[in-house]
């Protein structure tokens, strides 16, 4: 793809390619240079077996590093190290120096709350090694020296290593010395311990060096998954030869592909799998961090020494996290499933909160729709064109000249009528607030950010000021309390005229972009706040930028967060889209994948970028469709329209100089194909908002890879352009362009799982890959035999005025006649679910009868929807007579039988949703 892009760039000017002269690789990173070669044979850190205290859940010990010179042991450095048990087969383990110079930084917002205590037993202690259980039966070995802590899964085989390979390293904080004339005589500091530069970029690192590193083994792994947000495979690749993975926020102007270059997000949890077992880590680390990766299956990599430590064995994946600052704190988890680490990660960070509907629905976005006119014109063009629409956004032009929470009123003199004509449909406003605020003597937010301190700081402690979209800016310091009070007042509706609750907000910029800075962000030498406690000052009293770099997207949005719960009382649930991301993003956003593309190889990443995404907590993704720069010609704007409906966020996005592309300024043909993908949104909304309730409560991927599901099939371990909507409909959009034929996988093969096309109920057994024909009108998606899926067919202009419609159930008969399904119905807004205004229910089928019952019965919800359909796919052997049966009254129902008499349709059962029922057959 780089050779290509290169390539390309030479003969067609148009082409993009990243400017990667602006982005450092691991070569241009002080500590990335420092600490990747640095691969001793014997680790120097070491456990001093007479400091053990095990206290309630957790171990305490002290670690030591030590130099020997012949037989004489010098003790270099002292440590802290901290194990503790968690609930949920999860370790944390912390290492800090025992006495730092300064407080070293821990991210306060990736932690959704105090992860929960499980108990701990030392169970001995001998020969040099503790051995420790949890109470699920998790066993812990720690050896002292060289330290090395193994954890083992409840089979006692070894699932997760640490310091294995000898590459754990805290740089301990020291004072600067005054360079004296002594210096030349040997003692002088590595260059770079005190400033580093890049380009023209100057760090003052007035710390030094306070670099971290741990090498973390997976045996038995055939892959690791993860660390997002990169461009790569789904599955990560061996990074020997080449770049680590980089995980630190960045705005990177016309990203490249299958790259392990920083983007926008830095999510530092990593998972392996294999047939044996999935673990995982997450690495509590907001600074930047280059991830290594070694799979000893890659025949590249494997050499002598890999053969000595696995024994020939080539199943293992070994990582290792490098960091600029902060301190060791990894969560190890030791599933055993995929879902049970995916679970036990979402558990730490939290599950995304239930959305508002809407934001599940269809959305249309660009840069920009330039006055109230043209709102009002793709509004009414959406209607004209029978295409449903929940929501239309405003890009940064709708300011007055980029000053967030103003109007450019020349252009929007009446933001309020013109929401309150969106929401006559049901459809809502989304306006863009970026972190940047304009230096302009007479803006309200400057002027109160100046006078009140509210900005981040410079290396010398002046208001930092940077270059964004309106010119000088400068950046309201969310790491300071007082300034997210601040902002969250912002969004009061009396302090943005114009806005209302059906008017939602697009975080955009906040990695933070900053033009003008090292990398297009800010400085690392900026100051933040660090709130005040007794005896700490100069160094002691302020964050640096590199410390809370890639928590700083986080504490936006959740000021935002904060913002629109405020506005509402409570009362309303808010949406939120994020382009920056880090662990704990989900709690309050959604997230997308910023400034791909109308090329084919975007629409083929987003898949795996958003797959990536969800299994990191992040189930809410999408990318811009149609691609954010260039102009998608008919046949890519169908497919991208086509995989958007299948894919969390699906929103329509456009840089402002490229043509116009609402849905209906194609041909006729390829208008009737993109309202025809946005239907399917529609039919499954309801669908989408069941997996998006069930994810509030477990956690689990939405969008999920295969192998979640079939963890032991082989083949899925690298599938990344198919994945399952839940566990029940597999989705293989069409990523290529051309093509009347692709490959898709079935799995299931050992459980005998069937699938059925969604569009004929055609019937699969799960034997793999198999060709699918795809005309332009053709997405494979199938579901799964044993399930049960609700679908509203009468789509309207939005999904509010469907909330009430009838539901047709799609039931997918498995091997013995079964299926099951579940369906999550509320106002879809307030928080009154939590009061227990809603319904879930459960819908079970069986020849004998098919169920619809309340799993939490005290709950229930007034809607006015009933079933006109359900259809049964793969009946083999037809019932003679049915009726439904709610509320005492018995129902004889009117069935009949279609394709090859294995689809069996009752028409028109008439139940409501609002109340238990059941269907009864007879035979
Ligand atoms: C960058 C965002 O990624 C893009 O979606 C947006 O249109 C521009 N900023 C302008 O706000």
């Amino acid at each position: 793809m780089k050779a290509l892009c290169l390539l390309l760039v030479l003969t067609i000017s148009s082409t993009l390619c990243v400017d990667k002269n602006n982005f450092k690789t691991c070569d241009q990173s002080g500590f990335c240079k420092r600490l990747r070669p640095f691969k001793p044979e014997k680790s120097q850190y070491s456990l001093n077996l007479d400091t053990v205290i095990v206290h309630g859940n957790v171990l305490s010990a002290e670690v030591v590093t030590v130099d020997i010179e012949g037989e004489k042991k010098n003790v270099l450095w002292h440590y802290a190290l901290k194990l503790t048990a968690l609930v949920d087969s999860t370790f944390r383990v912390e290492l800090d120096e025992a006495d730092p110079l300064y407080p070293r930084y821990r991210p306060e917002l990736a932690l959704g709350e105090e992860p929960t205590a499980d108990g701990l037993k030392l169970v001995s202690n001998s020969n040099g090694k503790l051995i420790l259980v949890n109470e699920q039966g998790n066993k812990v070995i720690i050896t002292s020296e060289p330290l090395k802590i193994e954890f083992l899964d409840l089979n006692g085989e070894k699932a997760v290593i640490l310091n294995d390979n000898s590459q754990l390293v805290v740089e301990p904080l020291r004072v600067r010395r005054e360079k004296s004339g002594d210096d030349d005589e040997g003692d002088v500091e590595e260059e770079g311990t005190w400033s580093e530069n890049f380009k023209s970029h100057h760090d003052s690192k007035p710390r030094g060096n306070e670099a971290i590193s741990l090498d973390i083994a997976f045996p038995d792994a055939d892959h690791v998954y993860g660390i997002p947000e990169h461009t790569d495979n789904f599955h990560l690749k061996t990074t020997t030869s080449g770049e680590p993975y980089r995980l630190y926020n960045l705005d990177v102007f016309e990203y490249d592909l299958d790259s392990r270059m920083a983007i926008y997000g830095a999510i530092p949890v990593l998972y392996s799998h294999g047939v044996k077992r999935s673990a995982g880590v997450f690495w509590h680390n907001s600074a930047e961090t280059w991830v290594d990766v070694v799979n000893y299956a890659d025949a590249t990599v494997v050499s002598s020494l890999v053969n000595l430590v696995t024994g020939g064995h080539q199943r293992r994946v070994d990582a290792r996290f490098m960091s600029e600052a902060g301190v060791i704190d990894v969560f190890v988890f030791l599933g055993d499933k995929p879902a049970d680490v995916f679970r036990q990660y979402s558990g730490l960070t939290g599950a995304a909160p239930l959305p508002p509907r809407f934001s599940l629905a269809y959305h249309q976005s660009r840069w920009n729709y330039v006055d109230e006119a043209d709102v009002r014109a793709v509004d009414d063009g959406f209607d004209a064109n029978d295409i449903p629409a929940d929501a239309l956004w405003l890009d940064i032009e709708y300011t007055d000249r980029k000053k967030y929470f103003t109007w450019d009123m020349e252009k929007f003199p009446h933001p309020a009528d013109m929401v309150a004509n969106l929401t006559a449909k049901g459809r809502k406003l989304i306006v863009i607030i970026d972190p940047h605020i304009k230096r302009e003597a007479g803006y309200f937010v400057h002027e109160d950010a100046t006078e009140q301190g509210l900005y981040v700081k410079d290396k010398d402690g002046k208001d930092y000021e940077g270059w964004c979209w309106p010119g000088s800016s400068s950046y309201l310091d969310f790491f300071n309390p007082e300034v997210t009070k601040y902002y969250a007042e912002r969004f009061q509706f009396n302090n943005f005229p114009g806005t209302s609750k059906d008017v939602h907000i697009w975080n955009d910029m906040n990695e933070p972009s900053v033009f003008n800075g090292p990398e297009i962000t800010m400085p690392k030498d900026c100051r933040h706040y660090k709130a005040p406690q007794d005896g700490q000052d100069g160094l002691a009293s302020f964050w640096e930028h590199r410390h809370v770099h890639n928590e700083n997207g986080l504490r936006h949005i959740s000021g935002t967060h904060q913002g629109m719960l405020d506005r509402s009382d409570g009362q309303y649930r808010p949406f939120i889209l994020t382009r920056a991301v880090f662990a704990g993003t989900q709690r309050y956003a959604a997230v997308w994948t910023g400034d791909n593309a109308a090329e084919w190889g975007f629409l083929q990443a987003s898949v795996p970028m958003c797959i990536s995404l969800a299994v990191s907590g992040v189930s809410f993704c999408g990318s811009d469709v149609g691609g954010f720069f260039k102009y998608p010609e008919a046949e890519m704007m169908t497919r991208w329209y086509q995989a958007g409906a299948y894919q969390a966020f699906f929103r329509a996005h456009s840089h402002i100089e490229t043509k116009r592309r609402e849905p209906w300024l194609y041909d006729a043909a390829t208008t009737a194909r993109l309202r025809d993908a946005v239907r399917r949104r529609y039919a499954l909304l309801d669908f989408w908002y069941t997996l998006f309730y069930e994810h509030s409560i477990d956690g689990l991927p939405v969008m999920r890879p295969l192998f979640q599901e079939f963890p032991r099939e082989e083949e899925t371990f690298t599938i990344d352009n198919t994945y399952l909507l839940g566990d029940k409909l597999l989705v293989r959009p069409v990523l290529e362009e051309g093509v009347t034929s692709v490959k898709v996988y079935l799995p299931g093969k050992d459980s005998h799982t069937v699938w059925y096309d969604v569009d004929s109920y055609q019937s699969y057994p799960a034997n793999g890959y198999m060709n699918v024909d795809v005309n332009i009108a053709k997405v494979p998606v199938f579901q799964r035999g044993g399930t049960i899926v609700p679908r509203k067919e009468r789509v309207r202009r939005s999904s509010a005025l469907m909330a009430h419609d009838p539901y047709t159930l799609v039931v997918a008969l498995d091997g013995q006649g079964k299926a099951e399904g579940s369906l999550y119905i509320d106002d879809g807004e307030t928080y009154e679910y939590k009061s227990n205004k809603f319904i879930y229910a459960k819908i079970t089928y069986e020849p004998s009868a098919m169920k619809y019952s309340f799993v939490n019965e005290e709950a229930s919800y007034p809607t006015r929807s009933w079933v006109e359909r359900i259809v049964i796919a793969g009946i083999k052997n037809p019932p003679k007579s049915a009726k439904l049966s709610q509320g005492g009254k018995q129902i004889p129902l009117q069935m009949t039988l279609h394709r090859g008499n294995d689809v069996l349709v009752i028409r028109k059962p008439t139940a409501s949703m609002a109340s238990p029922w059941e269907i009864l057959f007879t035979y």
